[in-house]
C-alpha cells in the first residue's frame, strides 16, 4: 500500500508526475476521477489550510469525506490508541489524512492501517504535503528549481515544514541558505540528511548580507559540496572572516521561506526568545527585488502585512496551490494503489533487538515513546566509523543517537563499542545475533557479561590529570582578550565533564564562574545547551562575539572535533574558538590542532586511549588508560566480574 508519510517516500519523478496532475486538476474534476472514494481526516491537532484544503480536494474529485471535528472528542479521550484508530478508520474510508502531535505517530497509523495514508503533519518532523504546495508554488514562480537559492528563515528546529522542504529542495538541486532565530536551528538529523544522502555542505554566509531584512540572525548556505566547504581551524577568527568576505558577493536570493515560532512545541522560556521578522524594509532593498516572500500560514507578526500586496508576497497563492495539489496527490495515490508498481525508495534494513530490552528513541515526542504499544522497536544503523561511534536512527521519527554497548544474544557477552569491532557486530546482525544496550545496566539485567579486553596500562593518575586541567585553565585565562566573553564547551560526555572542571578552575582564579554549556554531537536533542542547574531564564546559550573553548579527553583523528565544529558555526558566529584536549594522539585526518594540550600520548591506530573519570560505569578514580581491542568473536570467555575488578584495580 502506497502511503506518503515523508517526502523521501517520493522520487523526483514522480512529484514531477504530482505536479502535472495538478496543472491538469480542472480535468480531474471535470473527469470526477475520486467518484466513490472516502476519505477520512483525522486531526490531532489545529489544522485550517491543509484539511480544509484537503477536504474541498477529495470533494472536487468527486469523492466524500468523513471526518471528527476534534479527535479529542473521539474515542482518543477514553485512551484509544493510534493503532486502533487507524485500523478501524481503514474500514470506513479509502484513505486517511492524519495530522499528530506526536513525531513518528503517522508512520505508526499507517503500519496499522488497511488503506493509503498521508502525513498531514507529525509533531516537529515531516510535513510532506506542505513542500509539495510549496515546491509547486516555487516552480510556478521561477520554472526551475534546480540552482535556485531559497533562504528559510525562523524557526527551523520545530518547523515541520522546514524539515521535508530543505531535503525536497536539496534533492532538486537548489541552494538553502538557513536563517535560524537563536536556539532554533536545523536539527542534526535534518542535516545528517542533507551531508548523508544529498551530499550537501555547510558555508557561513554573512550575517550582514541580510540583516536588512531579518534581524539577530546568523546565516548558513547549504550547498551541493563544491565548491563551498566549512573552514577546519581552531583559530576560525581570520579564516571564516576571509570566507565570509569572499561569500558576501555573488548571492542571489530567489525566495525567502518565513516560519512562525512554534511555540506549542518549545518549553516555556524558549518561547519568549527573539524572533526575526519580516517588514517593510524588505520591499526597499534592491537585491531582494526578485526575492518571492513565502509562509505555509499561520503567520503571527514574523511576517508583516505590507508585503500582503507587493508582487513578491505570494503566500496566499501558495495557499490556493493546496487544493490542486492535494487533488493530484490524491489521484496519484489512488492510481498507485490500483495498479501497484515497484516502489522506488531505498530499501534500508533496520535493526530489531532480539531481547526485551534495548534501545530506546531519545526524542520525548517520539511515538516509539509516548505510545510504544502501537510501534516497534526498530532502528536504522549507521557505523559513523569516522567519530568511532555506532549510531541508531529512529525508523519513526529519524532523530539519530549513539549507543555504547554491543552484545550478543548467543554468547551472552557485551562489551563497549569500538571501530574495530564494526565486522563483528554486522556478522552478528546478519545472523540475528546481535544486541545493542543503552547501560551496562541493561545488558546486565538480561544476565549478560563483560567481555575480556587486553591488559591496561594507566598513563595518566589522578594527579597528573588535575596537574594537566590546572595548567591548561591558566593558559585559557592568558590568552583570553576578553574572560567575560569567554564559554566553556565541551563534547558530552567525558569532555563536557573536563569542560565543567575546567570551568571550577577558572572561577577559583577569577571568582567568577565562566558560562559553560555542552555539545552533543550525536543526541536528540538539543546539540548546543547550557550544562548543570541552569537557569531556564536563560534561554538558548548565545555564540555571537564569544571566545569560545572546546574541550574534548582525546583527539585522535580530528573528527570528533570537526563535528562540535561544525556545530558552533551552525549555532552562531563566535569571535574565536580555541580547542583544548586532555590528551592528543598525535594523528590527525583532518587540520583541527588543538591549543591546549594536557599530555602528548603518540600512539598507534589498533590501540585505544580513554579517559575514564570518577563516578562513571563504576570508576573509582580518574585516570587515562592504553589498552589493544581484543575481538569479542575471538576472545576466551571473560571472567564474571572483571570489570569491577578492573575498576578496582586502579
Ligand atoms: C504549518 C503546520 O501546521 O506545520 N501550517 C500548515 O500546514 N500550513 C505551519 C505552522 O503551523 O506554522
Amino acid at each position: 500500500m502506497r502511503s506518503l508519510i515523508s517526502i523521501a517516500d517520493l522520487t523526483n519523478d514522480e512529484i514531477e508526475e504530482i505536479f502535472t496532475l495538478a496543472d491538469d486538476a480542472d480535468k480531474l474534476r471535470a473527469d470526477k476521477v475520486g467518484a466513490g472514494q472516502i476519505m477520512a481526516t483525522l486531526f490531532y491537532e489545529p489544522s485550517t489550510r491543509t484539511r480544509l484544503s484537503f477536504e474541498s480536494a477529495m470533494q472536487r474529485l468527486g469523492g466524500s469525506v468523513i471526518s471528527c471535528s476534534d479527535m479529542k472528542a473521539s474515542s482518543t479521550a477514553k485512551g484509544e490508541t493510534v493503532a486502533d484508530t487507524a485500523k478501524v478508520v481503514s474500514s470506513y474510508a479509502d484513505v486517511l489524512v492524519v495530522r499528530h502531535n506526536w513525531d513518528g505517530a503517522v508512520q505508526a497509523m499507517a503500519e496499522h492501517a488497511d488503506v493509503a495514508v498521508i502525513n498531514a503533519g507529525d509533531g516537529g518532523h515531516e510535513h510532506p504535503t506542505q513542500t509539495l504546495c510549496d515546491l509547486y508554488t516555487l516552480r510556478k514562480e521561477k520554472g526551475e528549481l534546480k540552482g535556485l537559492t531559497v533562504v528559510v528563515c525562523g524557526d527551523l528546529k520545530n518547523g515541520r515544514t522546514i524539515h521535508s522542504l530543505v531535503c525536497a529542495l536539496a534533492r532538486f538541486g537548489a541552494n538553502v541558505v538557513t536563517l535560524a532565530a537563536n536556539g532554533m536551528e536545523l536539527p542534526q538529523y535534518v542535516i545528517e540528511r542533507l551531508e548523508r544522502e544529498y551530499d550537501y555542505a555547510f558555508a557561513p554566509v554573512p550575517s550582514g548580507d541580510l540583516n536588512a531584512v531579518v534581524t539577530e540572525t546568523d546565516a548558513l548556505y547549504l550547498t551541493p559540496k563544491q565548491p563551498h566547504q566549512l573552514a577546519l581551524y581552531t583559530q576560525v577568527d581570520k579564516v571564516i572572516q576571509s570566507q565570509l568576505s569572499s561569500m558576501s558577493t555573488g548571492l542571489r536570493y530567489d525566495a525567502l521561506y518565513m516560519t512562525r515560532k512554534q511555540k506549542e512545541r518549545m518549553k516555556e522560556g524558549a518561547a519568549s526568545a527573539c524572533y526575526p521578522t519580516i517588514g517593510p524594509e524588505f520591499l526597499q532593498e534592491k537585491r531582494f527585488q526578485d526575492t518571492v516572500v513565502m509562509h505555509p500560514l499561520p503567520r503571527v507578526d514574523e511576517l508583516s502585512p505590507e508585503l500582503d500586496k507587493d508582487r513578491r508576497g505570494i503566500y496566499f497563492k501558495q495557499a490556493a496551490y493546496g487544493v490542486p495539489v492535494r487533488m493530484a496527490l490524491l489521484e496519484f495515490l489512488r492510481r498507485s494503489n490500483r495498479a501497484p508498481r515497484p516502489v522506488a525508495v531505498k530499501g534500508r534494513r533496520s535493526y530489531r533487538s532480539p531481547e526485551p530490552i534495548g534501545p530506546k528513541c531519545h526524542n520525548v515526542n517520539c511515538i516509539t515513546v509516548n505510545e510504544a504499544v502501537s510501534t516497534e522497536r526498530r532502528f536504522r544503523v549507521y557505523f559513523a566509523d569516522h567519530i568511532g561511534a555506532l549510531i541508531l536512527g529512529c525508523d519513526y521519527c529519524d532523530h539519530r543517537f549513539k549507543v555504547d554497548y554491543v552484545g550478543n544474544v548467543k554468547t551472552k557477552r557485551y562489551s563497549s563499542f569500538d571501530n574495530a569491532l564494526t565486522d563483528t557486530i554486522r556478522e552478528w546482525w546478519d545472523k540475528g545475533e546481535l544486541a545493542l544496550f543503552d547501560s551496562i545496566k541493561e545488558a546486565e539485567e538480561l544476565g549478560y557479561e563483560p567481555t575480556q579486553s587486553s591488559a591496561q596500562r594507566i598513563l595518566m593518575s589522578e594527579a597528573e590529570i588535575d596537574n594537566a586541567l590546572a595548567k591548561m585553565s591558566q593558559q585559557i585565562l592568558r590568552d583570553c582578550r576578553d574572560p567575560d566573553r569567554l564559554l566553556i564547551l565541551g563534547v558530552r560526555s567525558v569532555g563536557s565533564q573536563l569542560a565543567q572542571r575546567i570551568g571550577s578552575a577558572l572561577e577559583a582564579q577569577r571568582k567568577r564562574r565562566p558560562e559553560l554549556g555542552e555539545i552533543e554531537i550525536y543526541g536528540s536533542g538539543d546539540e548546543l545547551r547550557r550544562v548543570g542547574p541552569a537557569d531556564p531564564d536563560l534561554g538558548p546559550l548565545s555564540l555571537k562575539d564569544r571566545e569560545v573553548v572546546l574541550v574534548d579527553d582525546v583527539i585522535f583523528t580530528g573528527r570528533t572535533v570537526k563535528s562540535a565544529l561544525s556545530i558552533i558555526f551552525r549555532s552562531g558566529r563566535p569571535r574565536s574558538v580555541r580547542l583544548a584536549v586532555l590528551v592528543d594522539r598525535g594523528h590527525r585526518e583532518v587540520p583541527v590542532k588543538p591549543n591546549y594540550v594536557g599530555k602528548n600520548i603518540p600512539s598507534s591506530e589498533s590501540e585505544r586511549v580513554r579517559v575514564r573519570l570518577r563516578g562513571e560505569d563504576r570508576e573509582a578514580s580518574d585516570h587515562v588508560v592504553i589498552y589493544s581491542i581484543i575481538n569479542p568473536a575471538a576472545s576466551a570467555p571473560a571472567a564474571a566480574n572483571s570489570s569491577r575488578e578492573r575498576a578496582a584495580n586502579h
